[in-house]
């Protein structure tokens, strides 16, 4: 038996999936992600929602002001469509660098979707305006029909919606953001190029058994919400593989825990704080540690063709599992941060 290798050297990590919020509570939140990431792909669904052009390249301003100088730290802006877009809007603010994507929210499917597109075909001239440009569309994948069953509307979105919108703009950017069903990833794999996939650390490490066994959990209530165990086995089929259309999107998204522990508490899971650590830990009891660079850091910045990070992250195997951070303070109330259920025995060290 080969010895465990107790180091890793990877180029250092982005996030192509991320909510930070605005004002204070992305000031206590960015470190989380800042502490390992060199860029992450923002998320535009705040109230009201990043819209134009000129919203996206103001809400860039406040990220910025918000990173110590010593940081070095990009955030990639997006936009959030609404069937009011205009195409020429997001070309330009593309065009200009202000934004590298543009996220499609289904009406109602999450958190702050209202604004989000009811009916597809309405932004089909955004979409097609995007294919030519060359503009990624960053695709929360869920239908919305009440009559759907909620641990089917991935796998339903796909048929009904993804697969006619590709067929249209067989040229279009796509990534399925945060996917969560064997039926994803196998639709990824079965694609030709342009289609690419995000996956969370916590759809990786955990089922939906974990939230509601033994007691409801709702700090581990995302969208779309976690599956059974078969489907966690194809995610981690899908980014452990060295398949390089899979990539990490934490999805982290904080909400203080009053308004998680609710009567109608809402969705999203706080995991940056130790993102890479539980991601070492998983690839590593997997035997897959050669292939943690590639899904973390280098395949997300292969599809938005953008370099690789030029400085390095170290890791290191300990001897005791590490504390992990169960809660961030900040001056508005807690958040929770996300527990793995599992040891971790790796810990960044530069
Ligand atoms: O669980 C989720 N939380 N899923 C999303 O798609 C949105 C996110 C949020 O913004 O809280
Ligand atoms: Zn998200």
């Amino acid at each position: 038996m080969t010895a465990k290798q107790n180091e890793l050297n990877i180029i250092q990590p982005d996030d192509w999936h991320l909510h930070i919020r605005d004002s204070e509570i992305m000031k206590a939140v960015l470190p989380a992600t800042t502490r390992w990431a060199a860029r992450a792909i923002i998320m535009p669904n705040l109230v009201p929602p990043i819209v134009t052009g000129a919203d996206a390249q103001a809400y860039a301003n406040r990220i910025r002001a918000c990173i110590p100088n010593d940081v070095e730290f990009m955030p990639l802006l997006t936009l959030y469509l609404t069937q009011e877009t205009n195409p020429a809007d997001v070309v330009q603010a593309y065009r200009d660098g202000i934004i590298k994507a543009v996220k499609l929210y289904p009406a109602g499917a999450t958190t702050n979707s209202h604004n989000g597109v009811k009916d597809i075909k309405a932004v089909y001239p955004v979409l097609e305006a995007m294919s030519d440009a060359g503009i990624p569309l960053l695709i929360h994948g869920e239908v919305t029909d009440t009559d759907i069953d909620i641990f089917d509307r991935e796998a339903v979105f796909i048929e009904r919606v993804l697969d006619p919108l590709r067929a249209e703009y067989p040229e279009l950017k796509i990534v399925m953001e945060h996917i969560t069903t064997r039926q994803a990833a196998a639709y990824v794999l079965n694609s030709s190029s342009g289609l690419a996939a995000s996956i969370t650390p916590h759809h990786l490490v955990v089922n939906r058994n974990i939230m509601l066994s033994g007691g409801i959990r709702p700090h581990y209530y995302c969208l779309p919400v976690l599956k059974r165990e078969s489907h966690r086995l194809a995610l981690i089929d899908a980014a452990t593989k060295g398949d390089k259309r899979f990539f990490l999107g934490t999805d982290s998204a904080p909400h203080l825990d009053h308004a998680k522990i609710d009567l109608c508490g809402c969705a999203g899971v706080f995991n940056a704080p130790h993102t890479i650590e539980i991601l070492a830990q998983l690839f590593d009891n997997l035997d897959a540690l050669h292939e943690l660079e590639g899904f973390v850091s280098l395949n997300g910045a292969d599809f938005y063709n953008l370099p690789y990070n030029q400085h390095k992250m170290m890791l290191k195997r300990v001897q005791t599992p590490l504390k992990m951070k169960k809660k961030l303070e900040t001056n508005q109330g807690n958040i929770t941060v996300f527990d793995p259920q599992m040891p971790v025995y790796w810990q960044i060290c530069s």
